[in-house]
């Protein structure tokens, strides 16, 4: 099956977020040098920048430029970094590969680990808070991104996930957690760029849906892949989930019904997509949520 150009198309972006990010995360200098290198350290040069690829992909959708996507890009990839760094800390998973380096805190050290997450959440808002769009978009966008990230969001699903370690779950209630842990990022990725072009109701609406369908497809296979997969290409540990006895996709339904599941996801969320909308890139995405093998 011809892809129509998509793998060009996520390696341009790819290499265009990172030059964003690399222009928006200071360099290292001055007295708090040693930060700033831990911020560069794990924003940049890594990862499969697939938020920031639904970002621009979005945008595409909508038909607005790709400046206004860099800085919904770069405000999503920079959460999804700290929240990357405090979740590899020894307070929490105890991870110490990520991204195929040595995580932040074996490096730097825990309280430079935890400030560097600190330092590049408001930073993702300053980047955000600077878009190519109105006053009303921006302000729109900033309190998705808000929403996203806290208590009802990442930093909630985070919480729910650390208190059910060991413990039974239900399909239900494992759902509900990776809305909030890993769809609600997912969600402000696609739906920042409509929200600061100020796009309509019935368009945001759409986007949601299709987002929240591909969150979860991300992490059924997120799931399969910790089972699956070996560290080498996941460039972090596999096989975490069964030992830590964390409740997932896998361990509720099998590996064969989870990876049938993705598949019926990314289904209904490119059925979701509106006609009107140009969603060859959003369509492609949701194809390679289900497909990836890293
Ligand atoms: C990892 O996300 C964390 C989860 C939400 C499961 P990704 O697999 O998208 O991580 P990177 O950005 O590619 O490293
Ligand atoms: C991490 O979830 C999700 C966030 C950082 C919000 P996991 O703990 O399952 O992610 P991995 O498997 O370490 O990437
Ligand atoms: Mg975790
Ligand atoms: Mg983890
Ligand atoms: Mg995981």
């Amino acid at each position: 099956m011809s892809n129509s150009g998509f793998d060009q198309w996520a390696t341009a972006h790819r290499a265009r977020v990172e030059a964003a990010l690399t222009r928006w995360t200071p360099a290292a200098e001055l007295t708090s040098g040693r930060l700033l290198e831990a911020m560069r350290y794990s924003a940049l040069g890594g990862g499969k920048r697939l938020r920031a690829l639904l970002a621009y992909a979005s945008a595409e959708a909508i038909g607005a430029s790709a400046e206004l996507a860099d800085h919904a890009a770069v405000a999503v990839e920079m959460i999804h970094t700290y929240s990357l760094i405090h979740d590899d800390m020894p307070c929490m998973d105890n991870d110490d590969l990520r991204r195929g380096k040595p995580t932040s805190h074996v490096v730097f050290g825990d309280a430079t680990a935890m400030l560097a997450g600190d330092a590049l959440q408001p930073l993702a808002f300053a980047v955000l808070l600077g878009a190519p769009a109105t006053a009303t978009g921006v302000v729109a966008a900033t309190h998705e991104l808000a929403e996203a990230s806290g208590a009802f969001g990442m930093a909630g699903g985070q919480a729910i996930d650390l208190a059910n370690v060991g413990k039974p779950m239900t399909l239900a209630t494992l759902e509900e957690m990776h809305a909030m842990k890993t769809g609600a990022m997912f969600e402000a990725a696609i739906v920042i760029p409509a929200l600061l072009a100020e796009e309509d109701e019935s368009t945001l609406t759409a986007l949601a849906t299709y987002a929240q369908k591909i969150g979860m497809t991300f992490q059924v296979v997120d799931d399969v892949l910790d089972a699956t997969a070996d560290s080498a290409t996941l460039g972090k540990t596999a096989g975490k989930d069964a030992a830590n006895d964390k409740p997932t996709f896998v361990s509720l339904m099998g590996i064969e019904a989870a990876r049938q599941y993705a598949q019926r996801l990314t289904d209904e969320a490119i059925h979701a997509l509106p006609v009107h909308l140009n969603t060859q890139r959003l369509t492609d995405l949701a194809r390679l949520m289900a497909t990836r093998n890293a």
